[in-house]
């Protein structure tokens, strides 16, 4: 077959905070299937990259300092360092702060304006600043995000639309004639009954209340809004829009969006939508893997839990990590992560099963014949079952990693590594041994299992690339990327063997989960009252000075009945004139024990109106935990003592 040809795309990260193990997942995800394919003859295109504008980037580089384009470029840095030690094999990286890729965007929003796909107008709706998505009311949860669960803002501008109502039919359409393009299939019937059915809104593409994103180009007001941006990174960085199209030309449309369960809407009706406008081809599949979930939930920096990548990769390898991420988690559902997990598997299925085949394997053929097996070889029970297995492995491996089942994949190739330590312990090499005369036996059943080995070392690069050479270096082989390599006995010739390092230590596991968790602990604990009160801004004493606050003594009090948080204090001031306050601490205190008490009064605020009572001056009042209030009593002080 020629003309092999394959595209895989990540999301693109927004550079916002320290990627975390969740983020790593699609990229680990997308590279064993860009590493499979190639070892499969395809040529291969692999894209992963960053998303880089938007207010939420614009305000965060704001509170840093310094500029968004410096702010970006110091996180896109460690990014990229994350991907090299995860072994991210990546034929392109895409800055949405590229050149190429702002002109393709104004090119792309020229085009769909041009046609009528674009036009301008006015957006209300409910906003959620983390996520850059507005929300309908009906999509909104309790005036919360769908997506991350905080609340929303009611938000209206002047905007452009991009007429995706007129694209609800041909989507439904283009579902149903390719069955397969939304995968786990259950995600599909989620965007038709939650999204398409009950009728698609035009989608805001523009801003204009921040500057940080690629201008407009019909209106330098505006800025492009975030998913017609993000989005087209999947044709811009193949040079659509560009001078030379043709990695467009050879790699477009992709054969998979790899992405989290969160992003399948912007992917699978937006994306799709502008793609139609600008009539060109859809992509083959775009495929919502699961949460890596913790214990308690969601990884999230603001909840504070997330698990760091560099940490774990750096006490356990980044294969071993690579291979949990796959293994544990069945791709397209949620899963769990834990360091206990993580350390249980490290030891039973790398260190038992797989390292240990490699070292008592190597070790044998040392023992056995200095480190050289004989040719002359004798076939024998046990030896046919062993080579039908590694053929079967072959094609469920395949089966299973072409519909992106990673996790049922590497269960497969255990299943031939677990056939594999079974074949030593029912031919039994030591009891060969003992008799010259089995000699060619012992050689062939040595043969066999460097065989079986050098077949696993092909099963397992895509998934830990670094293992898969060092255990072809103890067999004495060069690097292998040619998948055929793993399905037939018989290859190589012979062998001669270098025994080298233990490739996956055992971990003592409560010795490691004690060290772990001293490890994961951030180095200090934020603060974030020490942020807040640190960047209070500083004020003289004649600014303090300008507050006048007197003790002053409750002496009636009653509810307010047109509000509800207000309480309507009388107060004895000590100027013998009653003075009227209302204070929003109905919530918090029932009249009766307020009356009598003496209080702190700022007593030269302006009188306001609140809800029908001229209230003239206010109460002190401490915010306490749990949303609770407390009045700051000072009984025993004189009404009309100044307070300083
Ligand atoms: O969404 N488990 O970027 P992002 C699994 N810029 N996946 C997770 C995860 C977790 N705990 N946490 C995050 C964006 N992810 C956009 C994408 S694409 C044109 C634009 C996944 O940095 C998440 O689902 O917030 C998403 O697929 C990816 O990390 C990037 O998230
Ligand atoms: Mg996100």
């Amino acid at each position: 077959m020629d003309n092999k040809k394959f595209y895989i795309t990540t999301p693109i990260y927004y550079p916002s905070d320290k990627l975390h193990i969740g983020h790593t997942y699609s990229t680990v995800a997308a590279d064993a299937m860009a590493r499979y394919k190639r070892a499969r003859g395809f040529e291969t295109f692999f894209l992963t990259g960053t998303d880089e504008h938007g207010q939420k980037i614009e305000d965060k580089a704001k509170d840093a300092g310094v500029t968004p384009k410096e702010y970006v470029d110091n996180i896109v840095a460690g990014i990229k360092d994350l991907w090299k030690l995860m072994n991210i094999s990546n034929d392109k990286f895409i800055r949405t702060t590229d050149e190429y890729h702002e002109k393709a965007v104004q090119k792309i929003f020229q085009k769909m304006y041009d046609k009528g796909d674009i036009y301008k107008g006015s957006y209300e709706g409910l906003y959620c600043k983390p996520c850059e998505s507005f929300w309908t009311e009906t999509q909104a949860v309790d005036g919360k995000c769908p997506d991350c669960g905080r609340p929303v803002i009611k938000a209206s501008e002047e905007a452009y639309f991009f007429k995706l109502s007129n694209y609800a039919d041909r989507l439904l359409k283009y579902y149903e004639d390719h069955p397969g393009f939304i995968e786990p299939v259950s995600r599909q019937n989620e965007m038709v009954n939650n999204f398409i059915k009950p009728g698609l809104q035009d989608l805001c593409i523009s801003r204009s209340s921040f500057k940080w994103g690629i201008q407009v180009p019909v209106n330098p007001e505006h800025v492009i809004y975030v998913w017609l941006d993000a989005l087209t990174n999947y044709i811009t960085a193949l040079g659509y829009g560009s001078d030379d199209e043709a990695l467009y030309e050879k790699f477009w449309p992709a054969d998979v969006h790899l992405i989290g369960k969160d992003i399948i809407r912007f992917h699978t009706i937006y994306w799709p939508a502008f793609l139609m406008s600008l009539e060109l081809p859809l992509p083959e599949k775009v495929y919502g893997h699961g949460w890596v979930l913790l214990e308690g939930g969601k990884m999230s920096k603001s909840k504070g839990n997330v698990v760091d990548p560099v940490i774990l990769a750096e006490r356990y390898g980044v294969d071993a990590l690579r291979y949990y991420l796959l293994r544990e988690i069945a791709f397209g559902s949620d899963g769990v992560f834990s360091n206990e997990n993580l350390i249980n598997r490290i030891n039973s299925d790398l260190a038992n099963d797989l390292g240990n085949l490699v070292s008592r394997t190597v070790s044998m053929v040392e023992k056995y014949f200095g480190g050289s097996i004989p040719e002359e070889r004798e076939a024998g029970e046990f030896d046919a079952d062993l080579k039908a297995l590694a053929a079967e492995t072959k094609e469920k491996a395949e089966a299973n990693l072409d519909s992106l089942n990673f996790s049922v994949a590497l269960t497969e190739i255990w299943k031939f590594i677990s056939r594999t330590n079974k074949y030593i312990d029912e031919t039994a090499p030591w009891a060969l041994a003992k008799d010259e005369a089995n000699k060619a036996r012992l050689a062939e059943v040595m043969y066999n299992l460097c065989e079986s080995i050098r077949i696993i070392s092909v099963f397992v690069a895509p998934f830990m690339p670094d293992t898969a050479v060092e255990i072809r270096k103890q067999l004495g082989l060069e690097e292998c990327n040619d998948w055929d390599e793993c399905g037939i006995f018989g290859k190589q010739v012979s062998y001669t063997v270098n025994k080298g390092a233990i490739i996956f230590p055992r971990i003592d596991l409560e010795k490691e989960l004690a060290e772990l968790e001293e490890a994961q602990k951030p180095a200090e604990p934020a603060n974030p009252l020490k942020e807040e009160i640190e960047g209070v801004a500083k004020i003289g004493i004649d600014d303090f000075a300008k507050v006048d606050l007197r003790v002053a003594r409750i002496v009636d009090c009653v509810p307010v009945k047109k509000a509800k948080k207000l309480l309507q204090l009388t107060l004895d001031d000590g100027t013998g004139t009653p003075r009227t306050v209302a204070s929003g601490i109905a919530k918090y205190y029932q009249p009766d024990e307020l009356i009598g008490k003496s209080i702190i009064l700022v007593s030269n605020l302006k009188p306001a109106v609140l809800c029908g009572v001229e209230s003239c001056g206010m109460i002190l009042a401490a915010d306490a935990p749990e949303d609770d209030v407390k009045v700051i009593f000072v009984d025993g002080v004189p009404a009309g003592s100044k307070v300083r």
